[in-house]
């Protein structure tokens, strides 16, 4: 199956659509309107990548009510946030369900790249549900393109090495760097990373954090969360002169 190409640098739209129970610092939720313009600003400033997820409340109907077929977007499955709570369902029903609901809010036949969002207790969600392989057999009917994980454990990015993982989100920053081991294993296996966190929610200085994270070759690209255009113009900056061919 041909893999979509992923720029080195994504938007995440956790706050686009979900404003409880977050670590970065308290934002108020954009308005429809706001949310259009902000998604229309992010495409025009050259943005072609968006992380997105049940779980991030209005974020996926949001994406998905904006031209975005010229943009690589990836969901979730497991966790779906509504009226300020999560719920979590790792069943195969849930989790088909989950997908024929993004499918409809995104506008997409085909999914880019679809992770497992999985909280504190991933290596048994993995091992112990049908959520993994309901999402890899909706890879092999061609649903989806790319299977990632985006857990929390050392452990359970390594069971997702040896069954058929495309993808790992994994937390990386100067004040994080528990998943070392595992950037090092999915370079020599051709897995993409994905980073989340990069800036610590915020709390590490953006371009000398995305600078040396980009200058890491075991690292596909990272997912800054922000609802400024002018930050992520900032971004983008520093990441086409990081990576001048991937962004
Ligand atoms: N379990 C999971 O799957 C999971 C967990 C966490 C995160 N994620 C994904 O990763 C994304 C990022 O995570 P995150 O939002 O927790 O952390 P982050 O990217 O480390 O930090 C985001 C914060 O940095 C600020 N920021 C961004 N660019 C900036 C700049 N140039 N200058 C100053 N501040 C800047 C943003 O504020 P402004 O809005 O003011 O720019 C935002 O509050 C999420 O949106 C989501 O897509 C996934």
């Amino acid at each position: 199956m041909n893999q979509p190409e992923w720029p080195c640098l994504v938007w995440g739209t956790v706050k686009l659509g979900r404003d409880t129970q977050l670590k970065t610092p308290a934002h108020t939720l954009p308005s429809d309107a706001e949310a259009e313009t902000l998604i229309r600003q992010m495409t025009e400033l050259g943005i072609r990548a968006f992380d997105t997820a049940p779980a991030y409340g209005s974020s996926e109907i949001r994406l998905g009510a904006a031209p975005n077929h010229s943009i690589n977007i990836s969901t979730k499955v497991g966790e779906i946030h509504q009226h300020g709570q999560s719920h979590f369902d790792f069943s195969a029903e849930a989790v088909t369900q989950s997908l024929k609901r993004s499918q409809q809010r995104l506008k997409r036949e085909h999914l880019d790249l679809v992770y497992l969002h999985a909280p504190n207790n991933d290596l048994d969600i993995l091992k112990h549900t049908e959520a993994w392989t309901t999402l890899l057999d909706a890879q092999h009917a061609g649903i989806i393109k790319q299977v990632g994980l985006s857990g929390k454990s050392t452990a359970a990015a390594k069971w997702a090495f040896d069954h058929h993982a495309d993808a790992l989100m994994v937390p990386w920053n100067r004040q994080d760097q528990s998943h070392a081991e595992i950037l090092d294993e999915a370079a020599a296996r051709s897995i993409k990373i994905f980073v989340k966190k990069g800036l610590n929610s915020g709390q590490l200085p953006a371009a000398a954090s995305l600078q040396w994270m980009l200058e890491d070759p075991r690292i596909h690209a990272v997912v800054v969360g922000s609802l400024n255009p002018e930050h992520m113009h900032q971004n983008l900056n520093v990441a086409k002169s990081t990576r001048p061919n991937q962004c």
